[in-house]
């Protein structure tokens, strides 16, 4: 990953200690030549660590570098904080370059992952939105250029979580079919599982292998249409005698035995969830541009809905980015960082099977140069409310230790000690949980942690501040 870094020339005597913050509007993306960046400004700073370590000796942590995108300034001193997943995994200082961001209602965890993206993008970076579940985040493409994919009910934009992507270089045709297959397989195993609110018995796990198999058997993944979820459904609903021979079970045996799994993903198929996910896929995703935004702000339904619709999105997404991430890369030298933010992720991580299937993503995805930030209010939000020893606990751990960074805004008190332990807080840092203000975040980057205020550029206020869009001005 060195070579992504070439661009940001290195000037040991670099003394500057101030932000620079020439921002200048956002133009227009200039997405046909492939370099979005170039036509907008950010706020980029760079300060040698022993410049800042003499400025502020106990704070300054010389491991965390000094290049990257400028966040703001370290609490109580005139130290800029810089950050770059990327560089700090390079340097083995993170053993992943995802992060977690929690913190509750309204202390500017949106505006810190806007503005980060933001300036991430002057450097290369694509930013891929897989769920926009307050339509916040249209405006940050807009000033990109681009339009988010509008999700909703009469709306004309519908994906195809089945979409298989396309084959990576390097994977046979039967490779390929398999690993289509074990993707869509365990998307919708987690999908039952959420809607079910229990893991899937045997018989079910099967019914819904059997039926996949049976959908696909005969289709070209590289030219036939993608299954779509109505089919599934209608497999699982009325199985034949030869899917159901294969399990040494009758039509009828079968049928009855996957109904509650059939009926749950129907959800997705009839009724209020209907019309978004079950049909092909209309919309594709540009990958020249700078950010893709997929707003899922007019979906409707309960919040086990929204979490079943948010994995629907995100899964879409991810599928189309690891077909992108290994096809085309080489060829157009694009840089291959991506930073994918799961916004309001928690409501995503309060199921155990979600937890469960977007840990195996961040995994798979650490391969593509891809760094994922999730968004959730406390940390207990994994899904780690559960006995000692459970799998819940074992999959908080889990997907917590998959995200290197892990940034803290404000906490209620009761989720101080709980947040204490898994991030291995001091006792002082935990004191200041419960009364960071806005903006202010307690970062842990690895072993190392930094008090940061995040500072917002003049340019990116009208773009960020969700409050100003409510009351209608603009500061
Ligand atoms: N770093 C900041 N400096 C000043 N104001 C901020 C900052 N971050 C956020 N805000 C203000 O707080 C509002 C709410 O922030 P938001 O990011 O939507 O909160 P959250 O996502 O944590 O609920 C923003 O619209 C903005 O007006
Ligand atoms: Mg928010």
């Amino acid at each position: 990953m060195k070579h992504l870094h070439t661009h940001v020339a290195t000037n040991p005597t670099h003394t500057r200690t101030k932000p620079r913050t020439h921002t200048r509007p956002f133009g227009r993306a200039g997405t046909a030549t492939g370099n979005p960046f170039r036509t907008m400004r950010t706020p980029v700073h760079r300060a040698t660590t022993r410049n800042l370590q003499a400025a502020y000796p106990f704070i300054v942590d010389s491991a965390l570098g000094s290049h990257g995108v400028y966040v703001g300034r370290q609490a109580g001193s005139d130290a800029s904080f810089v950050f770059d997943p990327w560089e700090l995994y390079a340097q083995n200082v993170i053993t992943n370059p995802n992060i977690l961001l929690a913190g509750v209602i309204g202390r500017g965890k949106s505006a810190l992952a806007k503005s980060v993206a933001l300036r991430m993008t002057a450097f290369g970076v694509r930013v891929y939105v897989p769920g926009d579940p307050k339509g916040e985040w249209g405006e940050v493409a807009r000033a990109l250029g681009t339009e988010p994919i509008v999700l909703g009910r009469g709306l004309s934009a519908r994906v195809n979580p089945l979409d298989p992507g396309e084959r990576p270089q390097g994977l046979s045709s039967d490779e390929w079919q398999r690993e289509v297959l074990a993707r869509r397989n365990s998307l919708l195993a987690s999908l039952a599982e959420t809607a079910l609110d229990r893991r899937l018995q045997p018989v079910e796990r099967n019914a819904l292998l059997v039926a996949l198999t049976a959908i696909t058997a005969t289709s070209d993944l590289e030219r036939g249409p993608a299954p779509v979820l109505p089919e599934i459904v209608a497999a699982l609903m009325n199985p034949t005698d030869e899917t159901a021979a294969t399990l040494s079970m009758t039509a009828r045996e079968l049928a009855l035995d996957s109904r509650n799994l059939a009926l749950e993903l129907r959800r997705l198929v009839v009724g209020d969830l209907a019309g978004l996910f079950d049909g092909p896929t209309t919309h594709q995703l540009d990958f020249n541009a700078p950010i893709q935004v997929l707003d899922t702000s007019r979906l409707a339904g309960d919040d086990t809905a929204i979490a079943l619709l948010m994995t629907c999105a995100s899964a879409w997404m991810e599928t189309t980015l690891a077909a992108d991430a290994s096809g085309h890369d080489g060829a157009s030298g694009r840089s291959g960082r991506r930073l994918v933010v799961y916004d309001e992720a928690w409501r995503m991580l309060r199921h155990l099977a979600l937890v469960r299937r977007m840990q195996s993503q961040w995994k798979l995805s650490r391969a593509l140069g891809v760094a994922n930030l999730a968004v959730v209010h406390r940390i207990s939000d994994l899904g780690a409310v559960g006995a000692t020893g459970s799998e819940a606990v074992a999959l908080a751990q889990g997907l917590l230790a998959d995200c290197s960074t892990r940034i803290v805004y404000a906490q209620e008190s009761d989720q101080v000690e709980t947040t204490a332990t898994a991030l291995g807080l001091s006792d002082v840092e935990a004191d200041q949980l419960v009364h960071l203000p806005r903006g202010r975040g307690l970062w842990r980057i690895g072993r190392h942690a930094a008090i940061v205020d995040h500072i917002l550029g003049a340019a990116e206020w009208p773009v960020i501040d969700t409050d100003a869009r409510m009351r209608g001005d603009h500061r």
